[in-house]
């Protein structure tokens, strides 16, 4: 028998128990007459002790202990003198009568401890050290949780988990594809999903109205930190069902993970934000809405007064730093480098600073008269003591902008606190998006996303002004998930296809088969995907996904642990018909 209870287990009601331990040393003190041990394992520590009582051949096994070697040890656990209220097992010990070597370790390339002295590269090296690390694996243990509890409730509302598969044809999601040959067809690729998005479709044709499954997707694209090249998705599928009915049923799902994952209750309607309301008010599609510092448009207020700058330009907007107005040189100077780094892409930025004695001090004083500024400050609602900071240029470009200042003076004035959630529903989407290099429309979700009964007239006229039944669900500011309303009427679909451009013989090529399936009884359907990662990260309370993921990839889409991509031989590319053409390194 290697273990009687877990290292994270033994309390005061357990002294004098005689039990077996098993685990990896984390620690070795020795003072003098006594050794003190730290035993680990998944569940916690339990301090192992050797004293005078400690026979000479056991202290002789302890001296050859390093760390990270596996040990297992029986002993009886005893009250300690000197309690440690900081660890659960900090009540007891065990003085050790038994010491068995299971396997020896050698020096590990990093501490395994919460604050590790390893830097990213190496913990990635040794991911399987980092992993026994506490803070990534109670990450893992949320994950875990996490999905334990989407399964419950998914189940709890008669949804089917449904496998998909992975060697497919090209899914409709927009970004590149992973592409697999396939040997049994020369010349032939599978692509790697992006999303199951045709088969959730096909299930509902075949009549599981309701899907889901907790599934991997793949995409080749720029890597940050909110994306990985193969992440996880909660994907999932209904049937005769409105936006509403989807709406409701996510909501559901989100409150109940809120509820049982991180003990909140929101007993409210999430907010629903139009897509234009988002723009306009934050410059993002998915705002972070823990605080307010909203958007307010000057452009009619500020041009026409003789500011170049300013009467050249398609927008002007600022926003409201509320008690601010003390901000000095330095630190606007600060805001100013911020908002022309090329990530954010403005020209400058105005201040004007409401002082609390009601005067104005602003970098535009020669332009604009206390009058004019009280009339700014009126409209955006300020109040003396604070700070409007104002970007002006091309209305794409300059909401963007605003947004990155935005968030970076929520940062600066602690205004997003990780363990505040704001959820979000984003509604209303565009459904086309022109793309200028293409000189045409993409579809902004994908080419089977309804748009809106009422701006149906649109697609002859406007078809850009479309809505569609699109909408996104967001917590803090990070996009968690995104799905539509999709269309199930053939001739919509072919309006569809021919506002995208694509061709009937595109059409055919890429869809024939769900278009084909859509000829046999489509039910109306409609779906959403939650990005899992994401969401992980979220809850966990960090930026980066890849904390929340067991192997990640770093950066450049390389697992350096297990050295990946790499090289094949030649054999191989033999059976799969290829010939490679040598990267140009340089
Ligand atoms: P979408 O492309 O919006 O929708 O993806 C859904 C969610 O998946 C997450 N996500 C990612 N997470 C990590 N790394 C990535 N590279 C990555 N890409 C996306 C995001 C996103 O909101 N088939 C549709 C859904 C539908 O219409 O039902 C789809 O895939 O959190």
């Amino acid at each position: 028998m290697y273990r009687t209870h877990t290292c994270g287990e033994l309390r005061i009601d357990n002294v004098g128990q005689e039990v077996i331990l098993s685990g990896w040393i984390q620690g070795v003190r020795n003072l003098g007459g006594m050794t003190f041990i730290t035993l680990r394992d998944r569940y916690g520590i339990t301090q192992l002790v050797f004293d005078e009582n400690t026979s000479d051949e056991l202290k002789e096994k302890t001296a050859q202990l390093g760390r990270e070697f596996v040990v297992k040890v029986g002993g009886k656990v005893i009250e300690r003198s000197s309690k440690n209220p900081k660890m659960p097992t900090g009540d007891i010990e065990i003085t050790v009568n038994n010491l068995e070597i299971l396997n020896k370790s050698e020096i590990p390339p990093f501490t395994i401890e919460d604050e590790t002295d390893g830097g990213d590269e190496l913990r990635m090296k040794y991911r399987y050290l980092d992993l026994r690390r506490n803070p990534v694996r109670a990450n893992l243990e949320l994950r875990h949780r996490m999905g334990q509890e989407i399964r419950k409730y998914l189940d709890g509302e008669k949804f089917m988990e449904i496998e998909t598969p992975y060697l497919i044809k090209s899914t409709p999601e927009g970004a590149r594809d992973f592409i697999v040959p396939s040997r049994m067809n020369p010349g032939e690729f599978y692509a790697l999903p992006q999303s199951p998005q045709t088969f959730k479709q096909l299930l509902m044709v075949s009549g599981f109205d309701r899907y889901f499954q907790i599934v991997k997707c793949f995409r080749d694209e720029d890597l940050r930190a909110d994306r990985q090249p193969e992440f996880t998705q909660i994907d999932c599928e209904m049937s005769f069902v409105e936006q509403e009915d989807i709406l409701t049923i996510f909501e559901g799902l989100a409150k109940y993970l809120f509820k049982e994952v991180k003990g909140l209750d929101f007993t409210e309607q999430f907010p629903r934000i139009s897509y234009e309301e988002a723009m306009n008010s934050y410059g993002s599609d998915k705002p972070d809405i823990r605080f307010g510092m909203k958007f307010s448009e000057i452009t009619k207020l500020a041009q026409g007064k003789g500011f170049k700058v300013f009467d050249s330009v398609e927008y002007i907007a600022g926003i409201n730093a509320q008690a601010c107005a003390t901000y000095t040189r330095k630190q606007l100077d600060a805001l100013t480098d911020f908002v022309k780094r090329p990530q954010v892409g403005a020209n400058g930025l105005v201040y004007v600073k409401y002082n609390e004695d009601g005067s104005f001090k602003s970098s535009v004083d020669k332009f604009f008269g206390a009058e004019d500024l009280q009339e700014w400050a009126n409209f955006m609602n300020a109040k003396p003591g604070d700070l409007l900071l104002i970007l002006a240029g091309g209305k794409d470009k300059t909401q963007s902008a605003l947004n990155d200042l935005r968030l970076e003076m929520g940062d600066r004035l602690g205004l997003r606190d990780k363990d505040t959630f704001a959820p979000c529903w984003v509604v209303d989407f565009p459904l086309l998006e022109w793309n200028e290099d293409e000189e045409r429309f993409f579809a902004k979700h994908h080419p089977f996303t309804s748009p809106k009964k009422e701006d149906l007239d649109l697609f002859e006229t406007d078809p850009g002004k479309m809505r569609a039944n699109a909408y996104d669900f967001v917590i803090n500011g990070v996009e968690i998930g995104g799905g539509s309303i999709r269309i199930f009427d053939a001739d919509l679909q072919k309006k569809m296809f021919a506002a995208l451009g694509i061709s009937k013989d595109e059409a055919e090529e890429k869809f024939g088969f769900l278009l084909d399936a859509f000829k046999f009884g489509a039910p109306p359907h409609g779906g959403i995907a939650f990005g899992f990662d994401r969401w992980c990260s979220v809850f966990g309370g960090s930026e980066s996904i890849r904390d929340f993921i067991a192997f990640p990839k770093n950066n450049s889409g390389r697992d350096v642990m297990i050295d990946s991509p790499s090289e094949v031989d030649a054999k191989q590319l033999e059976e799969l018909a290829l010939n490679l053409k040598k990267p140009d390194l340089k």
